[in-house]
């Protein structure tokens, strides 16, 4: 089963309109300028700048957001709901990235939900699981990532409709990754992990993500994982240079 990489880039709480316009269509052009790309490119700015980024961007990359609300309207302040997202111009949205788990509190149930959400109304939710270092030193790393898949992946889920992004909590924003063994070992359990909550067609073509601290220096490394199927960006995404690298790498 092949799976077409995707390259995601979580700019999470950074760049101001212009320069985050400006990132994005430099990704657009150097995309758009390949003859036959080989994996798919997503950029998630924060949702104020997502509209003019789907707009300067003109359809060459995706776009998407970094969150979203599980309801459609009513009274969420500050909130903001699937349909103004997909309204906006964007087609992904991540959800349970585990920023928004340990900060806000999100449950799997609550991921569940915003994830239903998106697949609802016809965009790919990004699905976030992953362990803390507690975790992974008590040997747990595997039995967190499958209750994760178990208690957050909608029952709709599709190899179109979902990407799970499997990112160890304590490698985000660290420099520290696992060994590719790990990764490794990690992508294929999860894999099941999908198969036994949906099937194995569904599972074979589901696209798993690596995130956390992923770098020009170690991106290719990571990308050539048999089931490593593109990475989930955060600092290196900030950069032209260093998420074209990533590209490339994929
Ligand atoms: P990082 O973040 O690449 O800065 O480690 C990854 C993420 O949180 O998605």
């Amino acid at each position: 089963m092949s799976r077409r990489p995707l390259v995601a880039g979580n700019w999470k709480m950074n760049m101001l309109n212009a320069d985050g316009v400006a990132l994005a269509r430099e990704i657009a052009e150097k995309y758009a300028a390949l003859k036959s790309p080989k994996c798919d490119v997503l950029v998630c700015p924060p949702a104020i700048w997502v509209a003019g980024v789907a707009q300067a961007v003109a359809g060459k990359i995706a776009v998407g957001a970094q969150d979203c609300h599980a309801a459609e309207s009513g009274a969420h302040t500050g909130d903001i709901s699937v349909p103004m997202i997909k309204d906006a111009g964007a087609s992904f949205v991540i959800v349970g990235h585990s920023e928004r788990r340990t900060n806000h509190h999100e449950t799997d149930a609550d991921v569940k939900a915003k994830a239903e959400a998106v697949i609802k109304h016809g965009l790919t939710a990004v699905i976030c699981i992953g362990e803390t270092e507690a975790q992974r030193d008590a040997g747990k790393t595997i039995d967190v990532c499958r209750s994760q898949i178990q208690g957050s992946m909608p029952d709709g889920a599709t190899a179109e409709n979902v990407v799970i992004a499997y990112e160890p909590v304590w490698a985000i924003g660290t420099g520290r990754t696992p060994t590719t063994k790990d990764v490794e070992d990690v992508h294929a359990a999860i894999r099941e992990a999908i198969a036994a909550k949906t099937d194995k067609k569904t599972a074979d073509g589901m696209r798993i993500l690596y995130g956390g601290s992923v770098k020009p220096s170690n991106a290719e490394e990571l990308m050539a994982l048999p089931d490593v199927d593109g990475a989930l960006v955060g600092g290196a995404s900030l950069k032209a240079a260093d998420f074209w690298a990533i590209v490339e790498a994929c």
